[in-house]
């Protein structure tokens, strides 16, 4: 693993893509790789060091479908920042309107990760966003 700490957070890359991604510094990213290499969590990984450095600002991610926002998308937040839940710090967070058609994460530090389902797309209308990001876009 290389670790980068953020904060009080700890971001452990997987060696090899999951690391690249992640230091990216292309505006449009696509990682295609196996079941299980990490995708959804590199994902996060730079949604949270975007939140972290940007305060304020506001992004969407997309499931294909509304329960997969339930899992593995909130499970695999909370299995890496669930520590950070309800904490009083910049990058302390919670999660609201669960199931609803404005779920969403808010960070301390005034930023927002709205939580979409692709299948719904008239709730994809209506807000404006710093950046966008699909999990499972195919
Ligand atoms: N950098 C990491 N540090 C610790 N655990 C990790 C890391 N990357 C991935 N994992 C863990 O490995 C497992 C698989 O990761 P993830 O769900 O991101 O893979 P995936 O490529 O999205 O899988 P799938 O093909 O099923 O969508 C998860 O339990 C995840 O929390
Ligand atoms: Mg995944």
């Amino acid at each position: 693993m290389v670790t980068e700490t953020l904060a009080t957070v700890e971001i452990d890359l997987i060696p090899g893509a999951q690391t690249g991604f992640f230091r990216s510094k292309e505006s449009r990213l696509l990682f295609v790789a196996g079941q299980g290499a990490g995708k959804t969590r590199a994902g996060l990984q730079r949604v949270f060091n975007y939140s972290k450095c940007h305060p304020g600002a506001t992004g969407v991610i997309t499931e294909p479908i509304a329960a997969h926002l339930d899992y593995p998308l909130m499970q695999s937040w909370r299995e890496w920042l669930g520590p950070l839940e309800g904490q009083a710090l910049d990058v302390g967070w919670v999660e609201r309107g669960r199931h609803g058609p404005d779920w969403r994460i808010e960070f301390n530090n005034g930023c927002t990760v709205l939580l979409r389902a692709a299948e719904s797309p008239e709730r994809l209308i209506g807000f404006e966003a710093a950046w966008a990001g699909m999990d499972e876009a195919a």
